[in-house]
């Protein structure tokens, strides 16, 4: 505290990400990264590009990175905005458009950054419970709105709504902005692009860093109508004209170039979350059905927190969130098969 600090800097209560360890040998399966590195053809692109021509500015618009991501998706320059991380980009679309005199809505479980994104642009929200098998329900958002936001698949539940849903809450609520937030949609679930052309209030948000391996290099990307994504150009270029630099424009670029390496490392991942639910659920976890890179367990004899803490003890993080309904699960990355199985093996210790 300082009475230096602008008034609204005391009630700021910041989001907490999840550790980065200064140790090396740890199995870190706490932050849903991809345990693959990067297309090949991404880091060619950026060490071509590694060169005198960063004493220039890049590009403020990022067209490169625009237009790959619009051929990718079939849509046009105009429906895409890029951010510094799709936590940028989320930041923005709060500020942007979903501030009203009606409250934001968004899940209970849910991406705990929404709440902090509240706080700073004071964004009056009501949070609507999952139901108890940790499932949005999408009739429980029809009433009064004034936005509403959801990640799907849902974090850190993982679990996926049908694209059905999306549409069927997209026909009810016509005149508020709905946010998608597909962090992990490329682990198992449809897109909700292929609604953007039809519902001029669709707004999806996705990210580089978790199904394209380039957590490090911090880009995400919102797709939309292009009145929507000017607003967010108005709040960008209010804030900083240049969130991407000339290596984040580049591989982000090439990322969209390299499908076969996008589809083989998505697939592994998949393979290996079908796998490690599996020998959980032997090891006697409930273990939510996930969509994402991550799956959401609780083990009905042990506490969360001392399963956290042992494992910990053996080199392995995951995440463990101390809030409410779901401080007696663990949220675990999906690693390669062997840190999976470092997984299980410190599970099969901690456990006795
Ligand atoms: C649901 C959700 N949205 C957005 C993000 C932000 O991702 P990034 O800022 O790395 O693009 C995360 C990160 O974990 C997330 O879980």
């Amino acid at each position: 505290m300082s009475r230096f600090w602008s008034p609204i800097v005391h009630t700021l209560t910041p989001y907490v990400p999840g550790e980065q360890p200064k140790l090396q040998k740890l199995v870190k399966l706490n932050t849903n990264e991809n345990p693959y590195g990067p297309s090949p053809a991404v880091l060619a692109a950026m060490h071509e590009a590694n060169n005198d021509a960063l004493r220039l500015y890049p590009d403020p618009n990022a067209d490169q990175l625009k237009d790959a991501i619009a051929v990718y998706h079939g849509l046009r320059r105009e429906h895409v905005f890029v951010g510094n991380g799709s936590d940028e980009v989320l930041a923005h679309a709060f500020c942007a458009l979903l501030k009203h005199d009606k409250p934001l809505l968004f899940p209970d479980i849910s991406y705990s950054f929404y709440p902090v994104y509240c706080g700073l642009y004071q964004i009056d929200y009501r949070t609507v419970p999952l139901n108890d098998a940790f499932e949005i329900d999408v009739a429980d958002y029809e009433g009064d709105a004034g936005a509403i936001i959801f990640p799907n698949p849902n974090a850190p539940t993982g679990r996926l709504l049908p694209l059905a849903d999306i549409e069927r809450l997209l026909q009810r609520q016509p005149d508020v902005v709905v946010v998608i937030d597909e962090a992990y949609i490329d682990f198992g679930g449809d897109s909700a692009i292929a609604l953007i052309e039809r519902y001029p209030n669709l707004l999806v948000v996705q990210t580089l860093s978790k199904s394209r391996s380039l957590a490090g290099l911090r880009v995400g990307f919102a797709l939309g109508h292009p009145q929507l994504i000017e607003a967010l150009e108005r709040v960008k270029n209010s804030f900083n004209s240049y969130p991407l630099d000339r290596l984040a424009i580049v591989g982000a670029s090439a990322s969209f170039g390299d499908e076969a390496y996008f589809r083989a490392t998505c697939d592994k991942v998949i393979a290996s979350r079908e796998r490690l639910s599996t020998a959980l659920a032997s090891l006697g976890f409930d273990v939510l059905p996930s969509a994402a890179n991550f799956v959401f367990a609780r083990h009905p004899q042990h506490d969360a927190g001392q399963l956290a803490a042992g494992l910990r003890e053996h080199g392995v993080i995951v995440r463990h969130f101390k809030a409410a309904r779901i401080d007696q699960h663990l949220r675990i990355s999906i690693g390669t098969d062997a840190e999976c199985d470092a997984l299980l093996a410190a599970l099969h210790t901690v456990l006795r």
